[in-house]
């Protein structure tokens, strides 16, 4: 279960509500083991707190580092201010054990998004430390029920521990760490209930390591209206959309009239081995009065055309090196964080950038405070009417994104499987004012 612990009220209140979150060791009950599991926490809750602000308020967050070593917190993208985007050593310095640090964040636009350390991430994601961060319309949208599901990958052993090594050869020659425990909200294939009739909100995030989920829901009709946190211009079917780690969509379920009594599976399909996720479980009971409304749709898009003349301002070339602290690097043309090939822009001028995948791994490049359009892929065009934060580059793709520098600041871009960024594959876009 997931607990709401904010729904802060207008901006000006917070200095007398922060909200808490304390990163700490402690144990969490697998459904799988008879042991607990020693793991490192939000709050002592797998997932994180499950925040919920409302647009347009300002919400303070009092980080609280209980662990053993340095961390931060990043709010996945939340358009915020640079300076509380919780990157250290380029918005904040790190957190020491023992130390707090207070976000202020402006809650620009109501969406998906998520928090989660920014400081030996691959290790401290993978113990515990994530959690979502819903940002709720200004109006109340009148959905039967709005779920969200933190999809997660655990790495486990037999004794029921973490796999204690981290940033292994295997992990980062491969595409990193994937797990054998796929978790939503840290349940293993949890049971949802509906009623006939219902239109539910279904809010999935990607929190996993490395593991990408594809999602299908078998006999439901299920629309994507948002992605990475942001309103699509056009809904369209679910359809196997690939999430990859970072990435956010919300779904437009409807449950039939007729479907009393029925359970629809949730399966994975990403890879050639289908499983189970999660299933929705229909009440026998009379159908409820479907909501009927159109979710908000995205007016403000970048237009496509802006970019048509636009030349590319920089490739971002994707490949292995030998070196780095792990003896195997991930680099961005050639270059190892943070010793990175960085660019600078200022701001309103639309720009043009490839991610050119060069090995045969997969790439989720994501990139902080900006949100971009996908325009061509392999040089062919592949617009989306929507926008991303982050986008998977497959093996040996190129994929050319569009976008407005609009925020200043030193904006880190990444690829989001924690093992690659851990092993170099990190750099900033700086936007200046
Ligand atoms: Cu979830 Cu630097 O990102
Ligand atoms: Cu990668």
């Amino acid at each position: 279960m997931i607990l709401i612990i904010g729904l802060l009220g207008h901006a000006g209140a917070y200095a007398e509500q922060p909200l808490k979150l304390e990163a700490r060791e402690g144990y969490y009950q697998f459904p799988f083991f008879d042991t607990r599991t020693p793991v490192w926490s939000y709050n002592d809750q797998i997932p994180g707190p499950l925040i919920r602000g409302r647009v347009g308020t300002t919400m303070v967050v009092d980080f609280a580092n209980r662990l053993k070593e340095p961390s931060s917190i990043h709010w996945h993208g939340l358009r915020i201010e640079n300076a509380m985007d919780g990157v250290p050593g380029v918005t904040q310095d790190p957190v020491g054990p023992g130390e707090n640090f207070r976000y202020r964040l402006k809650l620009e636009d109501a969406g998906t998004f998520w928090y989660h350390p920014h400081f030996n991430s691959s290790e401290q994601l993978e113990r515990g430390l994530k959690g979502v961060f819903i940002v709720e319309e200004a109006e109340k949208q009148p959905w039967s029920q709005d779920w969200v599901w933190l999809m997660d990958d655990w790495l486990l052993q037999k004794d029921g521990t973490i796999y204690p090594q981290f940033n292994t050869g295997r992990d980062l020659m491969h595409d990193g760490r994937w797990g054998n425990a796929p978790t939503i909200n840290g349940n293993f294939r949890p049971v949802f209930q509906a009623k006939p009739g219902e239109r539910i909100r279904l809010r999935l995030i990607n929190g996993a390591n490395a593991r990408i989920f594809s999602p299908h829901i078998e006999g439901l009709s299920a629309n994507i209206i948002a992605v990475d946190g942001k309103p699509v211009t056009k809904f369209f079917a679910l359809d196997r959309f690939v999430l990859s780690p970072g990435n956010r969509i919300d779904l437009d379920i409807r449950i039939p009239k007729q479907a009393g009594g029925k359970i629809f599976a949730v399966e994975d399909r990403f890879t050639r081995k289908a499983f189970e996720l999660a299933s929705i479980k229909v009440d026998q009971s009379d159908p409820v009065k479907s909501p009927k409304f159109s979710p908000p749709t995205e007016a403000n898009f970048i237009p496509a055309q802006m970019f048509e003349k636009v030349k590319v301002e920089k490739t971002w070339d994707l490949n292995a090196i030998r070196g780095g602290k792990f003896g195997i690097g991930w680099t961005m043309n050639q270059k190892l964080w943070p010793d990175s090939d960085k660019v600078d822009y200022p701001l309103g001028l639309p720009r043009k950038i490839i991610f050119k995948n060069s090995s045969s791994r997969l790439h989720p490049m994501h990139i902080h405070g900006v949100f971009f359009r996908v325009l061509e892929r392999n040089r062919i065009k592949a617009i989306e009417q929507f926008t991303r934060d982050t986008v998977l580059v497959g093996p040996r793709e190129s994929v050319t994104i569009g976008f407005v520098p609009e925020h200043p600041g030193i904006w880190l871009t990444h690829c989001h499987i924690q093992e690659h960024a851990e092993a170099g594959m990190m750099t900033t876009i700086e936007i200046k004012n």
